[in-house]
């Protein structure tokens, strides 16, 4: 089998933090979400990858490489605007040939892996196998109706009124079949071709497609809430470990990692958490599902429920700072100069809660 991972689109839900960098590559409990999908693949024994990429092309080609660091073979293809999860099949036919393959979404995680679906899949005749989970609000992903036998009905993008409360997942996993699928639908009225409508087309067309329920979580990290929440859940299962110094005034509990060259000075850090690579957290309080990227400082600071990026600095902050996604080489510090005022530099689409 091989591997297909969608990178694409624009991720215009995350801004700012997307404003200039691919949504697939935000880290989520400091590694990012697309390196999690890899080993997700490379876990279920898939060494052949393709990547689907767009405007961000150009970054994640540097941050993935060939994939060597994975020992998979890792080809990129283009894809010239976000027409469509769809269209990401129709242009990687030709990587795909005419093996059986897993598409999984790059912004999507899931807990406990994809290895026993994949080698359910490899074993059997189906056609197709989709991924389902009971969601609140339906309405927001492509959702599927099954009959009382619990054979898939109906498959629907985003309806307005949906008929089940089961979404579609974004791991799908396909037998050449659905080339043809792909080349019979026509755009939806997002004016993208949509899996969905592929899948459906394979259902009406006699093709077997099996509807896998998930019963873990799954996050599809396209909003900022939805980053925290796969933040605070991946920092939750984290094995943990401490590579980096913690001086002797510091308190650490064992769901802490510090990573290499982290130094922990006269802190207090309750996990889970995580420091990441030469960052350094000095007479400060790091609490519960943060995760402090690599060559980050904080001083003289509180923090707890957040992502920070990297390079960043959170020095001398008054009050304690939550539920909160810091970007890359963000300066936040107290400032004595008067008038006594916020005194900010915001970008674009920048978001900030104020006492
Ligand atoms: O997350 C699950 C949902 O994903 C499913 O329930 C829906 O049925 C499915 O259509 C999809 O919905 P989204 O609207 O959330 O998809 P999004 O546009 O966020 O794209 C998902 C990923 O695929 C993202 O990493 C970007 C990439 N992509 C997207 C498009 C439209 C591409 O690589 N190319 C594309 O043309």
């Amino acid at each position: 089998m091989k591997g297909l991972i969608l990178s694409g689109g624009k991720g215009t839900r995350l801004y700012p933090i997307t404003f200039n960098r691919a949504k697939q590559l935000v880290p989520v409990a400091n590694k990012p979400v697309l390196f999690r999908v890899i080993e997700a693949i490379k876990e279920a024994g898939i060494d052949e990858i393709g990547i689907v990429i767009g405007d961000t092309g150009a970054e994640i080609r540097e941050a993935v490489g060939s994939g060597k660091r994975w020992d998979v073979d890792i080809t990129y293809i283009p894809q010239e605007a976000p027409l469509g999860l769809a269209h990401a099949v129709k242009i990687s036919q030709q990587f795909l040939g005419d093996e059986r393959f897993v598409m999984f979404l790059g912004d999507n995680v899931i807990q406990g892996g994809i290895s026993n679906l994949i080698r359910q899949f490899a074993s059997s005749n189906w056609n197709s196998q989709v991924v389902l989970t009971a969601v609140d609000q339906p309405q927001h992903y492509g959702v599927a109706e099954l009959d009382e036998q619990g054979r898939i009905k109906q498959l629907v993008e985003k309806p307005r009124n949906p008929t089940s409360n089961l979404a579609l997942v974004g791991i799908y996993m396909f037998d050449p079949n659905v080339f043809a699928a792909v080349h019979a639908i026509k755009p939806s009225w997002r004016n993208e071709l949509e899996i969905t409508d592929a899948i459906q087309w394979l259902v009406e067309n006699g093709y077997a497609v099996h509807p896998y329920i998930h019963r873990g979580w799954w996050i599809d990290t396209g909003k900022p809430i939805d980053m925290l929440e796969a933040n605070n859940r991946v920092l939750a299962e984290l094995v943990h470990r401490v590579d980096g110094f913690v001086d002797q005034d510091s308190k650490i509990d064992h769901l802490v990692t510090v990573e290499r060259g982290a130094e922990i000075i006269n802190s207090v850090i309750r996990g889970p958490a995580i420091i990441g690579e030469d960052a350094r957290i000095l007479n400060s309080y790091v609490g519960p599902f943060t995760s402090i990227f690599h060559h980050t400082t904080v001083e003289e600071s509180e923090i707890e429920h957040s992502i920070v990026l990297d390079h960043s600095r959170i020095v001398g902050v008054p009050s304690r700072i939550a539920d909160s996604i810091i970007g890359r080489d963000v300066e936040i510090t107290y400032s004595p100069i008067k008038p006594k005022a916020y005194k900010m530099t915001l970008g674009d689409h920048s978001k900030v809660g104020l006492l």
